[in-house]
């Protein structure tokens, strides 16, 4: 299968020396990438800043924004069989970001954002026959949020994780996930490495995206 995968964080600029941006390290994203690989797939990763080295034999499309990021996905999503949404894109930017540096003079204490377009959505009606996984990073109510994420996204798969516990979402090895399907069925899986949860995640690409044939 030609699978499509985000990873990383996205950066919204204040200035040109400053941004707004969170802790993805790109870990999820990059695991998913390598295990795809080593299962026979074709892969493009789409990745914002991470400091993780380039994965041989994976295309890798280098981002900034989520304008950027959304506008690689809308490129490539033609070519795909399957998408796999584990980056952090930012959900608010600032809306009038400078274009020079701000001067510590000018006592700025009130930051003006604005929302961030959500990608998921704004590619729905593009999807096909194609498989969309999105990831819920959440901190509280894990499930029901994922359950209300998969829906308002029209997804076939969503991946939660508790990203407030110490050894799972941002940053670390491991993780700690349920997957959440359309039929409301929640599959609980222990704390395993990123690379554990990454195979999961594509046996079940593989099984639900068998009919999609793969594209040219
Ligand atoms: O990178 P690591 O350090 O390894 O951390 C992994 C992770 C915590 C980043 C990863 O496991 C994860 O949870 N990724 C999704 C983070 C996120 O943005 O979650 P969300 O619940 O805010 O968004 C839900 C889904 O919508 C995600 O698939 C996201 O990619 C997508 N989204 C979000 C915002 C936006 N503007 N457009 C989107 O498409």
């Amino acid at each position: 299968m030609k699978i499509l995968v985000t990873a990383g964080p996205t950066r919204e600029a204040i200035d040109p020396v400053r941004f707004i941006s969170n802790r993805s390290s790109g870990k999820m994203g990059y695991a998913l990438a390598e295990v795809a690989l080593s299962r026979g797939h074709e892969v493009t990763l789409i990745s914002g800043p991470v400091s993780l080295p380039a994965i041989p034999g994976v295309r890798l499309v280098r981002v900034v924004s989520a304008d950027d990021m959304s506008r690689e996905v809308r490129t490539l999503i033609p070519w795909s069989d399957a998408l796999i949404m584990a980056a952090a894109v930012a959900d608010w930017r600032p809306r009038l970001p400078s274009a020079t540096k701000i001067k510590k003079s000018a006592q700025v204490r009130c930051l003006e954002l604005e929302p961030v377009p959500d990608i998921l959505s704004e590619i729905r009606a593009g999807k096909g026959d194609r498989l969309f996984v999105g990831f819920a990073a959440e901190t509280g109510s894990v499930e029901a949020e994922a359950h209300r994420k998969l829906q308002a996204k029209g997804l076939d798969l969503i991946v939660a994780n508790d990203v407030s516990a110490k050894d799972a979402g941002f940053e670390v090895d491991t993780n700690r996930v349920v997957l959440v399907t359309p039929d409301g069925a929640e599959q609980h899986l222990p704390l395993m490495s990123k690379r554990d949860v990454a195979a999961r995640i594509l046996a079940w690409v593989e099984t639900h995206g068998a009919d999609t044939g793969s594209r040219v």
